[in-house]
This record gives structure tokens, sequence and C-alpha cells, in this order.
């Protein structure tokens, strides 16, 4: 069984079903990119890993069928979700965004070497480790978001969006840092990106959604092989 496996889930806001019958399959240090158009279901899939969408099938997370625990006990159970766009609390400074993304832990002194480990990360952020998030450019907030979510040491990372509106330049400065992140640490990811080039510098295989069903699942190579995927998402 894979480390992370979705069997046929399905999800729904209220009575309105917006996955119809999701499979997917990650193994142990794997990253696996889901690409799509607007609307396409790729944050409610996130969603519905995290606990935060009601569902059906079995999502089964270690062993075990997470399915329907809530965004508390996934938490727990070692799965980061760095949602689009607010991955922050913006009246805390940056310190203290990396504290509170370590507050389930015990371990001061690893505590200590990891927020040295996230500003070696990424530097933009060490020289602002005292300015609110609020005050920080949109760049500095993914890296926070992303730095914040590493400091729970998960052993999956649900990564929406990182890129959204940011300059190519900064977007591809924070993907190096993840790459960096998944070569260094033992994570797992599940990398949600608009910018497919993004998103293909980091992951193994991908998946494409159309209207809440995956119609394409492959590695990453087959994948950028195919007219299709080339037109749609890397710009010829
Ligand atoms: N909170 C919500 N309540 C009701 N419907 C929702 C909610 N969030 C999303 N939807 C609907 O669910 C469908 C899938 O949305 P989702 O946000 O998962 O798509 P997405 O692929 O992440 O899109 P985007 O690229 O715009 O982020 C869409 O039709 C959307 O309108
Ligand atoms: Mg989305």
């Amino acid at each position: 069984m894979s480390f992370l496996e979705l069997e046929d889930v399905t999800a729904s806001y209220g009575h309105v079903p917006v996955l119809h019958g999701m499979s997917l399959s990650l193994p142990e240090n794997g990253a696996i990119g889901i690409l799509g158009a607007n609307g396409a279901g790729k944050t409610t899939t996130l969603r519905a890993i995290s606990g935060m969408v009601k569902t059906t099938g079995r999502i089964m997370f270690d062993g075990k069928n997470i399915a329907g625990l809530g965004p508390y006990r996934t938490a727990k159970l070692g799965i980061a979700h760095i949602p689009e766009g607010r991955g922050t609390l913006p009246q805390l400074s940056v310190r203290e965004n990396l504290l509170v993304g370590a507050y389930q832990r015990r371990d001061r002194k690893a505590v200590a070497t990891d927020i040295d480990y996230c500003l070696d990360l990424f530097p933009n952020l060490e020289a602002r480790i005292k300015a609110s998030a609020a005050a920080l450019s949109g760049g500095e907030q993914q890296m926070l978001a992303v730095a914040r979510a590493f400091m729970a040491k998960p052993r999956l990372m649900l990564l929406d969006e990182t890129s959204l509106g940011l300059a190519p330049t900064t977007g591809r400065l924070v993907y190096d840092a993840i790459i960096r992140l998944r070569r260094e640490s033992r994570l797992s990811m599940i990398v949600v990106e608009q910018n497919a080039v993004l998103a293909f510098s980091v992951v193994d295989e991908a998946i494409v959604l159309e209207t809440g069903r995956a119609v394409l699942t492959g590695s990453k190579a087959e994948l950028m092989g195919m007219d299709a995927v080339r037109r749609a998402y890397l710009g010829g």
C-alpha cells in the first residue's frame, strides 16, 4: 500500500458534489502534481485529504483511513496543508509564525535548529525575522507559509498555488527552496499549481483534473510529452 492513497473519493459542499470519484496514489517521499483549470477541484482534493470537506470513499494515510478525521487530527498525524493565499498569521512576526508552526513539538533544541534551517532556506526571511507577517511582500509571505508548515515536521505537505500572484523570478525562488526541502527532508508532497512549469520542477508524477475527475495520470515525462498537456499547461 502507498503512503497516501485516495480510493474513489467524492467530496461535496452542502449537497453539491465537486469531486466525483478521485483516486490517487503517492509513495513515501514522492511528490505528485495536480493540474487543472479553475474550478476543476484541485483545492477540494487537498481539503479532502486534510479533512476540511465532507467526503465519501477511502483516504488511506500511512495505513490508516483518515477520511473524516478533520483538520486538527490530520495535522497531528503529520499532514501540513498550506492553503491558497493565507498560510500565515498576519499579526505575528516571522519568528512567532515559525514558533506557532512548531507548537505541538517538545524538542526545543531541534525547533531552534529548524528555525535556522528555514532561514537558510529562505534568506529573505532572515532579514525580516522581527517584521509582522502582514508587512511582508507576497513572495516573503509564501516563503513564510512554507517555512511555518515545515516547522511542524510534517510527513506530507499539501501546497495550494504557492506561486499564485508572484513575479516569475520570485515563484522560481520559492520553488527552488521547495525542491531543496524535498531533497533534504523525508517529505512527501502534493503540489497544486496553475504554473505547470514550476509544478513539474518538483514532482515525479502528475494528475490532470477536469470537473472533479482525474482525466490523465502519469509520470512527469509522460505528461510533458503529451500535446494536450503542453498546449494547456506549458504554453505550447
Ligand atoms: N466553499 C465552497 N462552497 C461551495 N462550492 C465551492 C466551495 N469551494 C469551491 N466550490 C466549488 O467547487 C468546485 C471546485 O472548486 P475548487 O476550489 O476545488 O477548484 P480549483 O481547481 O482549486 O480551482 P482554482 O484553480 O480556481 O483554485 C468549483 O465549482 C467551486 O465553485
Ligand atoms: Mg484552488
